[in-house]
């Protein structure tokens, strides 16, 4: 479908003398309607036929054929994404100070690294004072840069060089080839959004009408009720029906380009129209805020720290010196994994013996116990070297004890006796992997490496070497990364014992 669309740009291009970045050789057509699987996340698919950006503003396709732009080239899904937050993509830390020209206004209290971000000036709807950001606590005053689109991108890269003010000059903080991309996407990829929203941010679209797509491209990742993937912490969620509502202008601008650095797909890429962006919208405001199967008890028990993202807890568990056969100091021992095992059966499972070995019981029989008694357990009140209290808030323990008594499957009876092999339906777990793993791991499973160049480790490794943590890791998430737990992909404990079955057949190196 792209090649063809392409050809019938290319071919009217030939009057319009317009479309000459188009008809460059471009990367193999993809299916428009099902997320890039297997590719890399997006390639330079200098997508200058974002079908919003010619609907909305038909001058902008010929504008393009300035001679300059000629010159220009670069990928502008990946300026929008360095529109939201540039450090993020670039792999940069964050801005401590504020940026410069943050001080020329008084109204948006903001301070720190957020004032670098292109949107909390021009708008996340690209127009500035005259947008959503004409009141509120992020009124600034400054102007959109909605008037740019179809302009010509080397005079925006001029302007990012801080021609036109000094004080807006990115070209210290970001490399050049970033400050193209940013200048194709405010040269091509914004919209006016009032083509998708209502002046109150309700969209244009029929939720009903949304689901299919939903299915199709968002629910491998979200999962069919957009709960998979949770971008807060546990007791304290955010699913994509809370940004759909709280925010449809971050949520479209977000759909259209992805996000930095995870592999999302960007619904340019996929062709969406813009019917198509106001239904996907519509539907996402529809789906349930709470209810999601994995309450994150599963990843705070994994390793809670990497999970609220707070500093590393000092010294040793108090506990930890009850014992002296595994030798590992600090921060790990004092997650929960490490003494009850990723088996959840402590001292009578896979840490019987071996370098994890602690003699520390199991927990998996405590699942029968009352909530009371468990978050007793875990506040210290039955062993008061066993309080995680002042580490966990009450939420937190909560989902711990809910997970306990709810989520904790029967790991140990999913591997053979060799200790290694997952007993699962290889064929069935390769379909399931195709479905959605795919999306973020790509075919082969390597498209992410957890480790080094040097020393990689892919999710064929993981499976082959740690099958516990597989399993564990599908089913809840992984602490720290935005991983989908696959029991809101709607999978099954056999689903999940299948996929990682499959998953050691993947590549290792
Ligand atoms: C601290 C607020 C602030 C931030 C952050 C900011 N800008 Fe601007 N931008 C402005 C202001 C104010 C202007 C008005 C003209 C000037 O002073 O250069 C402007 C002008 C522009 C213009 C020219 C608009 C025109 O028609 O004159 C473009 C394009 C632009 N900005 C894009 C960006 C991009 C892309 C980013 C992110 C890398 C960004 N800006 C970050 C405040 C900001
Ligand atoms: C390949 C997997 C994948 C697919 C497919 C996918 N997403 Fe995402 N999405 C992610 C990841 C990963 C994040 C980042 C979560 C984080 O940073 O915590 C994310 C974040 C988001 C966010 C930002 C969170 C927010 O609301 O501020 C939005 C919006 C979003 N996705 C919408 C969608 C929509 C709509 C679709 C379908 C058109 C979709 N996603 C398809 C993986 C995916
Ligand atoms: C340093 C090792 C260690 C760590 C870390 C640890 N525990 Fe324990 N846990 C124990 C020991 C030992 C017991 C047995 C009772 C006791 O001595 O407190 C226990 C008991 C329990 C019990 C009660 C079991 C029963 O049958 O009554 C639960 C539930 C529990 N732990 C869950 C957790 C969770 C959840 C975490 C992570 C937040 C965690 N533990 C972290 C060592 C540990
Ligand atoms: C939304 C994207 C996404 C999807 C979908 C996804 N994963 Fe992951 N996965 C990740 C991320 C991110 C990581 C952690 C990357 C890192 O550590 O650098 C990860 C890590 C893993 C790990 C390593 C865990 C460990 O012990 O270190 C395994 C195994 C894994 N995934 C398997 C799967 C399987 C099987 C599926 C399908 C059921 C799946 N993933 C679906 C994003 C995803």
């Amino acid at each position: 479908m792209k090649a063809l669309r392409l050809l019938t740009l290319c071919a009217s291009g030939l009057l319009l003398l317009a479309a000459i970045n188009s008809c460059a050789p471009q990367p193999a057509a993809s299916d428009p309607t099902s997320p890039p699987a297997t590719s890399a996340p997006v390639a330079a698919a200098t997508a200058t036929n974002s079908p919003a950006a010619t609907a909305t503003n038909p001058s902008a396709a010929t504008a393009t054929s300035a001679p300059a732009t000629a010159d220009l080239k670069g990928d502008m899904i990946r300026g929008g994404k360095l529109y939201d937050t540039w450090w993020t993509e670039i792999a940069k830390d964050a801005p401590k100070d504020d940026m410069p020209l943050f001080k020329t206004q008084t109204t948006d209290k903001t301070t720190g690294a957020s004032t670098w971000r292109c949107a909390e000036c021009h708008g996340w709807d690209y127009k500035g004072v005259d947008g959503v950001f004409a009141k509120g606590s992020h009124m600034t005053g400054f102007k959109g840069i909605l008037a740019d689109l179809g302009k010509d991108p080397s005079v925006i890269l001029a302007a990012l060089k801080g021609k036109t003010n000094p004080d807006h000059d990115f070209s210290k903080v970001m490399a050049e080839q970033d400050l193209v991309d940013l200048a194709l996407f405010v040269s091509k990829g914004t919209m006016d959004m009032n083509t998708v929203l209502n002046q109150d941010g309700t969209p244009k679209g029929v939720a009903a009408d949304g689901k299919e797509k939903f299915d199709k491209v968002c629910a491998a990742c979200h999962g069919p009720n957009g709960n998979a993937i949770n971008f807060k912490t546990p007791g304290s969620v955010e699913y994509l029906a809370h940004t759909s509502n709280s925010n449809s202008w971050q949520f479209l601008h977000r759909m259209r380009f992805g996000i930095a650095v995870w592999p999302m797909p960007a619904a340019i890429d996929n062709k969406f129209s813009d019917q198509d962006l106001a239904n996907v919208l519509a539907y996402a405001r529809t789906l349930p805020k709470d209810g999601a199967k994995a309450s994150g008890g599963g990843q705070l028990y994994d390793k809670w720290y990497s999970v609220l993202a707070v500093k590393t807890p000092d010294g040793d568990m108090p506990l930890w010196k009850n014992q002296t056969t595994n030798t590992r100091k600090g921060a790990s021992t004092w997650t929960c994994r490490e003494c009850h095992g990723l088996d959840y059966l402590g001292a009578a499972g896979m840490y019987a013996t071996g370098a994890h070995k602690t003699g520390f019981p199991g927990i998996f029989a405590a699942a029968a116990k009352s909530e009371q008694d468990l978050t007793a357990a875990l506040k210290g009140q039955t062993d008061p070297k066993h309080d995680f209290s002042k580490v966990l808030n009450d939420a937190q323990i909560s989902a711990l004890v809910h997970w306990v008594k709810n989520e904790m499957f029967d790991v140990a009876s999913k591997v053979k006796p060799d200790g290694v092999s997952v007993d699962g339906d290889k064929v069935h777990g390769q379909a399931l992997f195709e479905q959605t793993c795919i999306q973020c791991h790509g075919k082969d499973g390597k498209l992410l490496n957890f480790k080094t160049p040097d020393a990689p480790e892919y999710v064929g490794t993981v499976a082959s070497t740690q099958p516990q943590d597989c399993m564990h890791r599908v089913a809840f998430g992984v602490p720290g990364f935005p991983m989908s737990a696959a029991i809101d992909l709607g999978m099954s404990v056999q689903d999940i014992a299948d996929v990682c079955a499959y998953s050691q057949t993947l590549p290792v190196k």
